[in-house]
C-alpha cells in the first residue's frame, strides 16, 4: 500500500473552492492508501508570526471541516504538526545539507514576498500617506525575510520524508515545493547512503469553483460559500449569486457560459454543473429564456440540500472535545510512524 502525505495550513473554515480542489480527492485517497493528513501549524509561522491569536481556533476550524467533508480518523492519520517534534527535528537536519541557492531560486518565495509585500502596501495606502505607505511595505518586506520563510520547503520535505510519503496530493501552485523535497531526498541519500523516499506530487483534475461574485472563490474576497453553512445563510449566499448581469427578465435569453457575452459565467450554472444531473438541459433552457434565474436559484438549492445536510450531519458527531481526541490520538500514530524514520536517519548521519 503506498503512502500519502499532505497537509494544509490552518487558516480557519474552509470554503468549496478548497473542498474541490483538495478535500474531496483526500477523502477517495483515504479508502486506498495509508493517509497522512497534516495540519500545518508550525508553517503558519512562516509567514504570521505576529498575530497568534486565532491560531487555536483556525486548527479546530479547519478539523472539523475536513471531518466534515468526509475524512475519517480510522481510515488515516489526522495530526498535528507541532505535536510530532521529529518534524523540527528533522527539518533541522535537512537544513543542513540545503544549499541556500535552491531556496533563494524557489519561485513560490520571490512571488510571497512580492505578493504579501504588495498587499501590506496597498493595505497602508487605504490607511494614509503614501511616504509613510512606502516606508511600511519596506518593513513589511523586511518582515518577511526570515530564516523560517525562507527555509519553507525544508520544513515541507522533513513533512514527507519523515512518513515516506511517495505520493503527495497537492496543486499546481506547490510542485515547486515538492520538487524540492525530491531534490532534498536524493542528497541525503547521496551524502549518507540513506534510503529516503523521493515524492511525487500527485495532481487530480479539479473543477474551479468560481465564488459568489463571479471571481476566484476566496476567503479575502468575502464571496466563499463554506463548507459548512446553514440552510439559512446558504440561501441568502445562493440567492445573491452573480448569474447573467444581461438576463434581466425571466424570458430573456441568458449566458450560463463564460464568455464575450458573460465573462466570468454564471456562479449558479458553475455550482449545477457540480451538483445538478440535469445542468445539461438546464444551460438549454437558460440559454433559450424558458427559465429565471430566481427558479433556477431555487433549483440548486434543492440539489445542494443533500451534500450540505451531510456536511452538518457529520459535522455534528464531533464537538471540541471530539477534535482534540482526533488530533491526539493521530499525533501518536504519526509519531511512531515518524520516530521509525528518525532512527535510519540518525544511524545515516553518525548521530548515533
Ligand atoms: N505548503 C502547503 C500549502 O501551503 C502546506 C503543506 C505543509 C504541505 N507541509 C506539507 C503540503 C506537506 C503537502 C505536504 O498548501
Ligand atoms: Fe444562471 Fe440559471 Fe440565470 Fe441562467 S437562468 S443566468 S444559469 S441563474
Amino acid at each position: 500500500m503506498k503512502t500519502v502525505m499532505s497537509g494544509m495550513r490552518p487558516t480557519g473554515k474552509l470554503h468549496l473552492g478548497t473542498y474541490w480542489g483538495a478535500l474531496k480527492n483526500w477523502v477517495e485517497l483515504q479508502k486506498s492508501y495509508r493517509c497522512y493528513f497534516m495540519v500545518a501549524d508550525l508553517h503558519m509561522f512562516t509567514t504570521g508570526y505576529e498575530d497568534v491569536s486565532r491560531l487555536q481556533d483556525n486548527v479546530r476550524e479547519m478539523v472539523l471541516d475536513w471531518l466534515a467533508a468526509g475524512l475519517d480518523p480510522e481510515k488515516c492519520v489526522i495530526f498535528l504538526q507541532s505535536k510530532v517534534p521529529q518534524h523540527a527535528e528533522l527539518a533541522t537536519l535537512l537544513g543542513m545539507i540545503t544549499p541556500l541557492s535552491w531556496l533563494e531560486n524557489n519561485p513560490t518565495w520571490k512571488e510571497q514576498l512580492q505578493e504579501l509585500a504588495k498587499t501590506k502596501l496597498s493595505r497602508a495606502k487605504e490607511g494614509g500617506e503614501a511616504a509613510v505607505a512606502v516606508a511600511d511595505a519596506a518593513k513589511a518586506d523586511e518582515s518577511l525575510r526570515t530564516h523560517g520563510f525562507l527555509g519553507y520547503p525544508v520544513l515541507q520535505a522533513a513533512d514527507i520524508l519523515i512518513y515516506g510519503g511517495e505520493l503527495v496530493p497537492v496543486g499546481k501552485d506547490q510542485e515547486a515545493h515538492v520538487e524540492l523535497s525530491r531534490e532534498i531526498a536524493r542528497r541525503f541519500n547521496h551524502l549518507y547512503g540513506a534510503t529516503l523516499v523521493e515524492p511525487k506530487p500527485l495532481f487530480t483534475e479539479t473543477p474551479k469553483v468560481p465564488g459568489a461574485d463571479g471571481r476566484k472563490m476566496s476567503k479575502s474576497y468575502g464571496n466563499a460559500v463554506d463548507i459548512l453553512e446553514t440552510p439559512e445563510s446558504l440561501k441568502t449566499k445562493v440567492m445573491g449569486m452573480y448569474t447573467d448581469p444581461k438576463k434581466l427578465r425571466a424570458n430573456d435569453p441568458g449566458h450560463p457560459d463564460a464568455g464575450p457575452d458573460n465573462p466570468p459565467g454564471c456562479t449558479v450554472y458553475a455550482l449545477h454543473k457540480l451538483y445538478s444531473s440535469y445542468w445539461q438541459k438546464r444551460g438549454d433552457e437558460c440559454r433559450a429564456g424558458s427559465i429565471g434565474c430566481v427558479a433556477c436559484k431555487k433549483d440548486l438549492l434543492q440539489s445542494l440540500e443533500g451534500p450540505f445536510g451531510e456536511f452538518r450531519s457529520r459535522r455534528a458527531g464531533f464537538d471540541a472535545k471530539a477534535v482534540e481526541r482526533v488530533l491526539e490520538d493521530g499525533s501518536r500514530r504519526a509519531r511512531e510512524a515518524a520516530e521509525r524514520t528518525m532512527d535510519k536517519v540518525r544511524a545515516a548521519m553518525r548521530l548515533r
